[in-house]
């Protein structure tokens, strides 16, 4: 542990899923104060009980879902509650819908818009005001999809 995001205030999104439990750790482990959540509330509480039986920070609004903009707002709220600022909002959760594209339903892109890319905006502008005061760090995950298409 080198203490590299001591003190900062990390705002992880899908804290219940691989790639999110695996960073609310490792951002812990960091020295981060991480405010994790989630729709799926199982999930989250366990990395939640994870992070936290490791002598981690971390609070968790669980279930959230990100395509709802008060829920963004909720979830800066418990940040803002509980340690006043944020450094770090990382757009992690997405729900990824696959089809031929020729046949995609419409059904599907519309979903895919919502929980790919709407919750994306609809929490980073919940947090522009924190993150723009003390030049906030925002990462948000894409796919290598984006550059390389697959038969
Ligand atoms: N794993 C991969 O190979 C891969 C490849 C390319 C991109 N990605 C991207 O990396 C990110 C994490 O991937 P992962 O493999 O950990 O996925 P995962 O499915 O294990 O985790 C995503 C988490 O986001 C949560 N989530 C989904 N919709 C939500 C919503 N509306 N509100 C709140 N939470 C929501 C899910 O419940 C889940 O726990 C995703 O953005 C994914 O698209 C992953």
């Amino acid at each position: 542990m080198s203490g590299r995001l001591a003190g900062k205030v990390c705002v992880i999104t899908g804290t219940g899923g691989s790639i999110g439990q695996a960073t609310a750790w490792l951002f812990a482990k960091e020295g981060a104060h991480v405010v994790g959540c989630d729709i799926d509330p199982s999930a989250a509480e366990a990395t939640l009980a994870e992070v936290r039986s490791k002598g981690g920070s971390m609070v968790s609004m669980h279930p959230c879902d990100l395509t709802n903009p008060e829920s963004c707002r909720e979830l800066v709220d418990l940040a803002i509650r509980s340690h006043g600022r944020i450094d770090v909002l990382y757009n992690n959760a997405a729900m990824a819908y696959f089809a031929p594209f020729s046949s995609m339903p419409d059904s599907v892109w519309h979903s895919t818009i919502n929980e790919e890319l709407h919750l994306v905006f609809n929490l980073t502008r919940a947090a522009w005001e924190y993150l723009s005061r003390q030049g906030g760090s925002v990462i948000s995950t894409a796919s290598t999809a984006g550059w390389i298409g697959h038969a």
